[in-house]
């Protein structure tokens, strides 16, 4: 157990952040595959192409609930997997689930491959774009899922269990994990070295997949790559805290608190590659600019694209449900 360092302000998943292929392509595997919400539509802009991002979760968006992507596959940037990346992410799933999601998967077309690792049991397979997703059964994860979707609340994913880390070498990310992330060094299994956050638990893990010699991965937000992932912090002064903390400690790589409109978001280039992000959520949030009752349905934007939001969705095309 970490010191009561402001590393323990870290208490949880927030969310991913993937950078994907096609966008309806995208769509259509998060709301009618896997059978997640529409949680919220957005447009990024930065004067030369519009790029969704899109945000997919349970009823309300709840934290560790979150996968968000930015489909890129107009722009031409491509990623590549790799080292030095989060390299998978993990969705739990009831331990009743696993038959459920091994026919449905396969039945919408998906390689499925059942492994076991820390003694649970996954269903690997790859987003249409190549991202390694994987569905693990868990008992007893306390979290709602999506209740009014395609897959039936009682089979249906609950948010993030996990991610893998592929990096070369364990020693300086385990230090940055135990030192300045508040994390517990849970177990390993073969090459994997898993640890958790916060009150530990699916939402809370973070597994480093030991690859000596696997070649980097981009930073880059480029289709096929995983970008980062995203940990809850309660408040912006545990944020600051945090910021602080990690600054004196030697980790000098932490930018400045970012408005991403739903939350307020720090990120750190961590010593395995990944990028980290410790993440405020507005309050309110993801029912700022919409009603519960349309979460996700029409496209936001920020006032500063407003005036130009008819030409921008001309450009990049609307999303068909
Ligand atoms: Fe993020």
């Amino acid at each position: 157990m970490a010191d009561a360092t402001p590393g323990s302000h870290v208490l949880r998943h927030h969310h991913i952040t993937i950078a994907t292929g096609g966008a309806q392509e995208d769509y259509e595997f998060h709301t009618k595959v896997l059978g997640m919400k529409s949680v919220k539509k957005t447009l990024f802009y930065d004067g030369k192409v519009p790029i969704y991002h899109l945000y997919y979760g349970n009823d309300a968006g709840e934290e560790s609930s979150l996968v968000t992507t930015f489909p890129m596959r107009h722009t031409g940037v491509m990623g590549r997997k790799g080292s030095g990346q989060v390299s998978y992410v993990a969705l739990s799933i009831p331990t009743g689930g696993i038959d459920f999601w091994r026919n449905r998967l396969t039945e919408h077309g998906f390689a499925v491959e059942q492994t076991e690792r820390f003694g649970e049991t996954y269903l690997d397979f790859e987003h249409p774009c190549g991202v390694n997703y994987t569905l693990v059964g868990v008992a007893d994860d306390p979290r709602s899922p999506h209740t009014q979707g395609p897959v039936p609340a009682d089979m249906m994913i609950r948010g993030t269990h996990s991610i893998g880390v592929s990096m070369r070498d364990a020693e300086f990310m385990e230090e940055f994990m135990q030192v300045g992330w508040g994390g517990n060094r849970i177990s390993d299994d073969r090459n994997l070295i898993r640890y958790a956050v916060g009150d530990g638990g699916s939402g809370t893990i973070v597994d480093f997949v030991v690859e000596p010699d696997r070649k980097p991965g981009t930073w880059a937000v480029g289709e096929g790559a995983i970008h980062h992932m995203a940990f809850e912090v309660a408040s912006h002064k545990h944020q600051n805290e945090l910021k602080t903390f990690l600054e004196a400690i030697g980790y000098t790589d932490v930018s400045d608190v970012k408005d991403r409109g739903y939350f307020d978001s720090i990120y750190i280039r961590t010593p395995s590659g990944a990028m980290f992000e410790a993440t405020v959520s507005h309050k309110p949030s993801f029912t700022c600019d919409e009603p519960l009752e349309n979460l996700g349905m029409d496209v936001m934007v920020s006032p500063n694209i407003e005036s130009n939001k008819e030409e921008l969705m001309s450009q990049i095309g609307f999303l068909k449900d």
